[in-house]
């Protein structure tokens, strides 16, 4: 192990199975790489099927007892994790970085916004109302309670490796359900930390299980196992259908959380220099590899020409580099497909006749880096405009009014986030409304809370995330007819 941690308990190399800590049956492991280095981090075991059975028949016996205790409790040692993940704070935030490559200062912040989805959803463990249901006939009592799902099962992505996993388990856990997850297998040591300060807290064995390895295979099983009551998936919207095809099978709920192609306005009544400040912190967090990136930059034809330079200034600042090197603002790709296809992209669009203001190609300082890059003059014809980007590029694109922008932001298939920029009361009002889009940043580009839903309508996926809404995802509503008839 290359890290030096203060608890080195928390680097684990083995998956979670039922409160134990295991490899592969057949005993292989594969490495996981530093994106920033390409050096090998550690090894991860690699499981299939068989493992993965096993795991979700620990899940289903441990939810017999799980279910049962009381709401109060779940909530103690939900707050116990969220605690202990606190306090481990600095040593979490350093597996990230190593194994995510985003920088320091990003990985502290997805550490205290992961214990703040569990500190959430443990204070919501409380607030699982059913109801009571006036009845046609005196001699009924109609009323619901909600109940867990069941197993649940969580496949997590490797650009938010510990937020993704608190804000899928954190709920599940509180409404009484077990979980079985599979990690992405680039960033496996974030979960597998938590999964060490989840056994820690106090969460029962078979409660949590973490199974690592082969994709396919784990996630055949996790959606053909009647067991599993309950899928939920963060990742692109091509692998989101065919898990859902594939859990329709045995009738499962799945929330999806899926790709965006996010548009940004800039309406020429904007304040400019506030729509770069947020442009930034959309576009450039975590290299441009969120779901809810701004995608498609839109700017009013009056305000083009001056928001492109002050936006070429503000990304001629960005420091590139290895996330854990002071002073670094923007890291690695996370491997060499994602180069591939953001330089595939900005080449399409160069050699369509968009301009790179700022950066355009590879950074020489590592095989995974790319120049953080600024396009103008950016049109519909080019792939940039139809594809989630994943990466540091920001294309510029022009429009007269207010209508035409709306119209384009709207042409995709994709309905997760959206941003605009505008002083106009009424405008502010209008676009929110006419905006097809899960989330809406009105003069703001940051979305993402825990007490706020997040998630997406249309190719980007089904469900919420955080909120009071988070944990509904994972109870069911029981209706009973109470004759009170003796
Ligand atoms: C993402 O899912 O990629 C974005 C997560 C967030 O902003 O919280």
């Amino acid at each position: 192990m290359c890290l030096s941690l203060r608890d080195k308990s928390l680097f684990r190399q083995q998956a979670f199975i039922g409160g134990n800590w295991v490899d592969a049956d057949s005993g292989r492991h594969v490495p996981v790489y530093n994106p920033a280095t390409n050096d090998v981090l550690g090894q991860m075991p690699w499981m299939g099927a068989a493992e993965t059975r096993r795991a979700i028949e620990c899940a289903e016996q441990a939810l017999v007892g799980w279910k049962k205790i009381i709401a109060k409790d779940r909530a103690t040692i939900l707050r116990r994790w969220c605690n202990l993940i606190l306090e481990h704070k600095e040593d979490l935030a350093q597996i990230m970085t190593a194994e995510q490559g985003k920088p320091l200062s990003e990985s502290r912040g997805e550490i205290t916004s992961s214990a703040g989805y569990i500190e959430w959803f443990a204070e919501e463990a409380k607030r699982t109302y059913g109801e009571t249901i006036p009845a046609a006939n005196k001699d009924q009592q109609l009323l619901t309670i909600r109940q867990p799902i069941g197993v649940v099962a969580a496949i997590t992505p490797w650009n938010f490796p510990a937020q993704m996993i608190a804000r899928k388990c954190s709920p599940a856990l509180a409404a009484g359900c077990t979980v079985v997850i599979k990690p992405a297998p680039q960033t496996p040591y974030s979960a597998l930390a938590l999964a060490a300060l989840a056994q820690e807290a106090g969460i029962p064995d078979g409660v949590l299980n973490i199974v690592t390895g082969k994709a396919g295979e784990i996630g055949d099983e996790m959606t053909a196992n009647p067991a599993v009551r309950k899928l939920s998936f963060t990742g692109s919207t091509v692998v989101g259908k065919v898990l859902m095809e594939k859990c329709a099978l045995t009738v499962k709920q799945v929330s999806m959380e899926l790709g965006g192609n996010a548009p940004f306005i800039v309406f020429d009544d904007a304040n400019l220099d506030l729509a770069v400040r947020h442009v930034m912190a959309s576009k450039f967090r975590n290299s441009g590899q969120t779901c809810v990136c701004a995608n498609r930059i839109m700017v009013q034809k009056g305000v083009y020409d001056e928001f492109a330079s002050k936006l070429a200034v503000a990304v001629n600042k960005i420091q590139v580099g290895p996330g854990n090197e002071a002073d670094v603002t923007l890291g690695p790709l996370i491997d060499d497909r994602a180069i591939d296809k953001v330089d595939g992209l900005v080449k399409d669009a160069l050699d369509k006749g968009a301009k790179a203001l700022v950066g355009g190609a590879p950074l020489d300082i590592g095989e995974l880096f790319y120049k953080p890059t600024v396009l103008t003059g950016v049109t519909q014809n080019m792939q940039v405009f139809h594809k989630e980007i994943f990466g540091p590029v920001a294309p510029l694109y022009c429009f007269e009014d207010e209508d035409e922008a709306i119209a384009l932001a709207n042409s995709t298939r994709y309905g997760l986030a959206a941003y605009f920029f505008s002083r106009d009361v009424g405008r502010v009002w209008r676009v929110s409304e006419a905006l097809e889009y899960g989330m809406v940043g009105a003069n703001s580009g940051t979305l993402s809370s825990e007490a706020t839903p997040f998630g997406g309508i249309k190719e980007s996926g089904i469900g919420r995330e955080g909120g009071k809404y988070g944990i509904q995802e994972f109870l069911e509503i029981k209706y009973i007819n109470m004759g009170l008839e003796e």
